[in-house]
């Protein structure tokens, strides 16, 4: 079986629809190593993912769900406001590689705005650059990267195809854990971002970028398998599906865990409407 046509079978056991142009399933060209390395052994469909809408009044001000027992480092009237940004795609750029809202801005090379296609349909959400991606100022380069575009081409997702940012655009020194107050800050960019692409679907990877665009202290195990949704804080009608799932940096770490990307990639597909 060739490797498109083990593809396409494979994808029809998951029950994943092989239909779409927006996706360009039939365009993509696949790696065979990442790929196979990237399936499961098994063809045996998933138990069925739960899809239970979480509509979430997403988009609030970050500081608004921190628990008192945090140490908030900004207030929240210091935090950057959306409406504060501007609303053309470049000037956005601008504004966030001049940005000095936080202290990382003393330690960046630059920053790192995101990456990929902004009128795409997924948009991808990641933690923050680490020392690669500051030197390089691209998004999920190195192993973690290559893991990250594997998995999106075994959907048929080139990465130029997607759109790829992260929570924070600078990257915390010694690839330390971000902050709070550094998340909040950086929000808006973020906000700004997705009010922008306005994606059918924001897959979220790991669980600092997932309680960070949803607000919530839930662990990723009760974040995933749910289908959340967020408010396009510009088209204030539409409402963004959100998908969260593991890190590729987890899953290189824990590769067992590759199975339930799967699953979490079926549940964002089945969201995805023309
Ligand atoms: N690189 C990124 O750009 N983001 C992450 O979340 C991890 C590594």
């Amino acid at each position: 079986m060739s490797l498109s046509a083990r593809k396409k079978e494979y994808l029809r056991l998951m029950g994943i629809p092989v239909y779409s142009e927006r996706v360009d399933v039939a365009e993509a060209t696949l790696v065979e190593e990442p790929f196979a390395e990237f399936i499961p052994e098994s063809t045996n469909p998933p138990e069925a993912v739960s899809s239970v809408i979480d509509s979430s009044p997403v988009l609030k001000q970050a500081s608004q769900e921190t628990p008192a027992s945090e140490v908030v480092e900004v207030s929240i009237h210091d935090v950057l406001k959306r409406g504060e940004l501007p609303e053309d795609w470049s000037d956005l750029i601008d504004h966030v590689a001049n940005c000095e809202r936080c202290d990382l801005h003393k330690t960046r090379t630059q920053t790192v705005f995101g990456t990929g296609n902004i009128q795409a349909d997924w948009m991808i959400i990641g933690e923050a650059p680490g020392f690669e991606e500051d030197k390089q100022g691209e998004p999920f380069l190195g192993k973690a990267g290559d893991l990250l575009s594997s998995i999106l081409e075994s959907i048929g997702l080139a990465r130029n195809k997607v759109y790829i940012a992260n929570s924070l655009k600078c990257s915390p020194p010694g690839n330390r854990d971000s902050k709070k107050s550094e998340l909040a800050q950086c929000r808006a960019y973020l906000e700004q971002q997705i009010a922008l692409v306005d994606p059918k679907v924001i897959l979220c990877v790991g669980r600092v970028a997932s309680q960070n665009l949803l607000q919530s202290d839930d662990p990723i195990s009760r974040l995933r398998g749910k289908v959340h949704s967020i408010q396009n804080p510009i088209k204030v009608e539409k409402q963004i599906p959100v998908i969260v799932t593991y890190h590729p940096a987890y899953l290189l770490r824990s590769p067992s865990q590759k199975l339930k990307v799967w699953q979490d990639l079926k549940l964002a597909f089945s969201v995805l409407t023309d």
